[in-house]
């Protein structure tokens, strides 16, 4: 097991009709007036913007509104909240969305909180200092990406050529405070709560594997937590509005991603790092989908680096026998149990169901390696030649 820190302050408030009590906790975070942020409208179908609005009047909060949020968050759409809050005097940013909503809050408050532009901490790798913190708050409608506790904040920038997207990574970002009703999840279409189950266990599997020495314990956690959401996610596919399902996908998200299933594992996250210049060049597919196709891809080219891992969780959470003769065998079982699996769920699995054809493989690729300048870290480095073998088992 490494060395490890884990700090994960973010104050979570869970369960059915916790918005009433979304105003007076803010206010106790110092909040007199609020941009409420979100994205394409879903919340104002759903009523939850009301709910939202009449829990900071009652409490005396004042707010200014900036809906319209993409998925895949926009650099340009962040640095116009980033001067409506200046305009405004807003001391306190409210999420009302999903990760893409959760995303944008938080570089307003990485803009704020510097006076820097936030591409400048992304595009580098650096981080604001420790006390350079905006207070932001997530009304979670989504259970996928984990931003509402985690340290990252994905955003995509849309004012060079060709788009870039790339995370912030630092304990600044991490919400104050995540509000969290399943019943706000209810309304989330198949195939986002399908990309959802996709992520979340992503973001544990991501720490699962490339660890060195034993970690049980993280393991095992891992494991459950995979399980749990595997089943969930069966669940709330095919009933949207069962309630213990999407409570268990709910905080499933936020554990998956807010560091505990990684303690004592080293973080390299290469899926994700070959995914996001996919959804960078193609607005239209979503992080959850590109995770789908290109994870299981990945597992099959570096699993003879690491055979027994890969085995452990085909037997652990796909059921498949161990075979301690042959474990190359349960470890290639447990991956086609998992391509099975998001194909049962309603996600792509191959490049071409994601619209993409070998034509379009070069573009992503220079821009994923910089140009073969960079390369992946992974259980061996992925430079263009390995990513394009990725990308012919994902075909
Ligand atoms: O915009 P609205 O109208 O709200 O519709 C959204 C959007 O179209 C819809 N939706 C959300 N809640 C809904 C709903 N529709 C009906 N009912 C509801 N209750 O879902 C669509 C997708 O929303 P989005 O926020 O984009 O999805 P998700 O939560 O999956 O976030 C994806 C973004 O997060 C980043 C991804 O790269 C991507 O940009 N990630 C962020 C991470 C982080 N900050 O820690 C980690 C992840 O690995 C990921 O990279
Ligand atoms: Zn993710």
């Amino acid at each position: 097991m490494n060395n490890f820190t884990f700090c994960t302050p973010t104050k979570v408030i869970f369960g059915k009709d916790i918005e009433k009590q979304i105003g007076e906790t803010i206010k106790g975070y110092g909040a007199s007036r609020v941009l409420i942020h979100y994205g394409g409208g879903s919340v104002k179908k759903t009523g939850l913007f009301d709910k939202v609005v009449n829990s900071l009047e009652s409490a005396g909060l004042t707010y200014v509104e900036l809906g319209g949020v993409e998925p895949n968050p926009k650099l340009s759409f962040i640095h116009k909240g980033i001067e409506l809050c200046k305009k405004e005097n807003i001391d306190f940013i409210l999420a009302v969305g999903g990760g893409s909503v959760a995303d944008s809050s938080k570089a307003i408050g990485v803009g704020l909180a510097t006076g820097n532009d936030p591409w400048q901490y992304a595009s580098t790798g650096t981080c604001p200092e420790p006390n350079e913190v905006f207070p932001v708050g997530v009304v979670l409608t989504l259970a996928a990406a984990g931003s509402e506790m985690s340290n990252s904040d994905v955003i995509t920038n849309d004012t060079i050529t060709p788009w870039v997207k790339q995370g912030i990574t630092s304990e600044t970002v991490r919400p104050l405070v995540a509000f969290m009703n399943p019943e706000n999840t209810f309304t989330v279409s198949k195939f986002q709560t399908g990309c959802g189950i996709v992520d979340i266990m992503m973001h544990t599997m991501e720490r699962y594997f490339l660890g060195v020495g034993d970690c049980d314990l993280t393991e095992r956690l891992a494991e459950g937590l995979l399980i749990a959401v595997r089943d969930a996610g069966r669940v709330a596919i095919a009933n949207p509005e069962d309630y213990e399902a999407r409570a268990t996908l709910m905080w499933a998200s936020s554990l998956s991603h807010n560091d505990l299933t990684g303690c004592g594992k080293p973080r390299y996250f290469p899926v994700h790092k070959l995914e996001h210049p996919i959804s960078a060049l193609h607005d239209n597919i979503s992080h959850g989908a590109g995770l789908s196709v290109l994870f299981p891809a990945w597992a099959e080219f570096v699993m003879k680096y690491d055979t027994m891992k890969f085995a452990q969780l085909a037997n652990r959470l796909w059921g498949v026998e161990m075979n301690f003769d042959h474990p190359e065998k349960t470890a290639k079982d447990g991956i086609k149990a998992m391509r099975a699996y998001f194909k049962e769920i309603g996600m792509p699995i191959t490049m071409s169901e994601l619209g993409l054809k070998p034509e379009d493989y070069e573009d992503i690729i220079n821009l994923t390696t910089k140009n073969g300048t960079a390369k992946i870290k992974s259980y061996i480095d992925l430079g263009k030649e390995e990513i394009r073998e990725i990308y012919k088992l994902a075909e």
